[in-house]
């Protein structure tokens, strides 16, 4: 099937690099002759028809902003049937041939479903912080938010010194420990809690007390929010009761991780899967993720990329338990 005009939404959480991977879509799609319609609000402006046409002007100076000038939403109606067919009906109705979405393993979800209901072709790149999708080493915005994490961190750890605290620091990760374990590294953090790994609180004291002995003033633990034995507020207590000599501080980064202007490596990568998403629906290719894989592009399934589960690397977590001694 011959393709002439492609729409393309932002779903989800947003995450920085968005506008650079909406940017190059559009320009991509230009490029080789095609229409482009934006739709705002992601699956739920789809099924609501709240479409803009887009043109090369109209991603101009975005590539360096933050979130998501077509914006992003969490759509409960895309979950039924009758909301996808109204989307399919949308679809329909402005002629549009094929639809990419930026986003999530949930709104990778919501994309499978819609081509194997309608058969209408559909394409996902992979743009959340988390870095939780199978098939990419890195989804876009994941550089950018742990650069953020790492950066709030370090000033932590000045004021963290100066008084001989114990900070918890709280990053996100849903499910997953990507943004925990790189910047637990990055900061030098004397201990990482991650979703992936086990530590008893147990545990942990002993490790803190075997730095105390080596006359470490601070220390910093980075606790992912999605750990399964606590989040950050929760540990710190459980210390405290266990050693209550020590000076127990909370921070939770929060949604700071998923603003700001976007790193060159998530603005290139999200360049990069752009043009190649564009050239994969051109190719006849549907129903997949454009990733990057040892820094090449990659194609997976949607279906494989939902179900598969992208794992930490060893590697890092050998080096964190190097370092932190
Ligand atoms: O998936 C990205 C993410 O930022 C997670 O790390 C976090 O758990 C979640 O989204 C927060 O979602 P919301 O912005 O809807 O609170």
């Amino acid at each position: 099937m011959s393709i002439s005009k492609i729409a393309v939404f932002t779903s989800g959480g947003d995450s920085p690099g968005m506008n650079a991977a909406l940017r190059a879509v559009v320009r991509s799609a230009i490029y080789y002759n095609l229409e482009v319609l934006g739709i705002y609000r992601g699956l739920e402006g789809l099924i609501e028809g709240d479409f803009v046409a887009l043109d090369e002007r109209s991603v101009a100076r975005i590539i360096n902003r933050g979130g998501t000038i077509i914006k992003s939403a969490r759509s409960e109606e895309f979950r039924s049937y009758e909301g996808r067919k109204k989307a399919y009906q949308q679809l329909i109705d402005h002629k549009v041939d094929a639809l990419i979405g930026i986003g999530g393993d949930g709104t990778f979800t919501g994309l499978h479903i819609f081509q194997e209901e309608f058969s209408f072709p559909v394409l996902g790149l992979p743009g959340t912080i988390d870095n939780d999708i199978f098939g990419t080493d890195y989804t876009i915005g994941f550089d950018t938010a742990s650069n953020t994490a790492m950066e709030a961190i370090d000033k932590i750890r000045d004021t963290a010194t100066s008084h001989n605290r114990l900070f918890f620091i709280e990053v996100m990760g849903r499910d997953a420990g990507f943004i925990a374990l790189r910047c637990a590294i990055a900061s030098g953090a004397k201990a990482v809690m991650l979703p992936e790994t086990h530590m008893e609180p147990s545990e942990l004291l002993n490790h803190i007390k075997k730095g105390a002995k080596q006359r470490k003033t601070s220390n910093i633990v980075i606790v992912s929010e999605g750990n399964k034995n606590g989040n950050a507020s929760e540990l710190a207590a459980l210390i405290k009761e266990l050693e209550p000599s020590y000076d127990t501080k909370v921070t939770v980064l929060g949604h700071i991780q998923r603003g700001g202007s976007p790193s060159a490596y998530d603005r290139l990568l999200a360049s990069r899967l752009g043009v190649a998403g564009v050239e994969a629906l051109l190719a006849g290719k549907q129903d997949i993720m454009v990733g990057i894989k040892n820094e090449k592009i990659a194609f997976t399934p949607l279906n494989k990329a939902i179900k598969e589960h992208h794992h930490l690397c060893d590697e890092l977590l050998h080096v964190i338990d190097i370092l932190s001694i």
